[in-house]
């Protein structure tokens, strides 16, 4: 069973190279206003987008979030923060403080923004657009925040290429659905099996994709990834920002 938005939403896959083509100013607006339909905690609402089109800002940035050449060259690449400073003004306005600090209001923010960017994903590929999210906005935060100027209590948690695609790519597979969806509770059992049968599917893929540069798998490859703290420097950015984590 399926559905025009389903298909849209199955057929996913990260864009990292794009035609020359411009986003029209009606279309762009468009995808972004969906962004702000997304649901949003309490309403707060504590997200803002940065639209980035300069060649410079791009080149900066694609040097910023780690040598991505996808962020100079795609037409527009968007900065989607969490932020509390538009809270600050409205407590302001109203004779209130704003208590930003902690791990929770920290969640809001970058769940509520995270929201907004899938919004805006899908509603840019329905109009043949693609992109890709990008997590390298916080290699360095700071001077994200400069060269955007962005204000206290506001933190870079995505950036987003989008332009039209100019490849066309094999969709990477997702692991089986015994490791994703439980019945009532949380099965254990099925997930070795799960990884295991996901390793050499996704081995296959990376093989194919890499003309057999990259032969590891989820699992091997996962395993090396989360084997040591990233970016430790976010939570005195955070800090910096105005927002104690505690
Ligand atoms: C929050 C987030 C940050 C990401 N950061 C990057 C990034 O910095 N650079 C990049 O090339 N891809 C980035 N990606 C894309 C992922 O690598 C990609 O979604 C994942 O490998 C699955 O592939 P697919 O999107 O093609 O299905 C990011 C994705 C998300 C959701």
């Amino acid at each position: 069973m399926s559905t025009e938005v389903t298909r849209l939403i199955q057929s996913h896959r990260s864009i990292r190279k794009f035609t020359d083509e411009t986003i029209s100013p009606e279309i762009l607006s468009d995808v972004l206003t969906s962004g702000q339909w997304a649901p949003s905690s309490h309403n707060v609402q504590a997200y803002s987008v940065i639209v980035v089109r300069s060649d410079e800002s791009k080149k900066q940035l694609s040097i910023m979030t780690g040598n991505q050449k996808w962020v100079e060259e795609c037409p527009v690449f968007l900065v989607f923060c969490a932020d509390f400073y538009k809270l600050k003004q409205a407590c302001e306005m109203n004779g209130e403080t704003l208590a930003a600090d902690g791990v929770e209001n920290f969640l809001v923010g970058a769940v509520d923004t995270a929201l907004v960017a899938q919004n805006v994903l899908l509603a840019a590929r329905s109009y043949g657009l693609g992109g890709v999210m990008i997590g390298g906005i916080r290699n360095n935060p700071r001077e994200v925040a400069e060269l955007l100027d962005l204000p206290p209590l506001t933190i870079p948690i995505m950036g987003m290429c989008l332009g039209y695609p100019a490849q066309e790519v094999e969709q990477k597979p997702r692991l089986p659905q015994q490791a994703y969806i439980h019945e009532e509770r949380y099965q254990k059992e099925g997930i070795k099996a799960a990884l295991e049968d996901y390793e050499s599917l996704s081995a296959a893929y990376y093989e194919r994709r890499t003309n057999g540069k990259q032969t590891d798998g989820w699992t091997k490859q996962m395993a090396h990834y989360v084997n040591k703290p990233r970016r430790v420097h976010m939570k005195e950015f955070v800090k910096e920002q105005g927002i104690q984590l505690n």
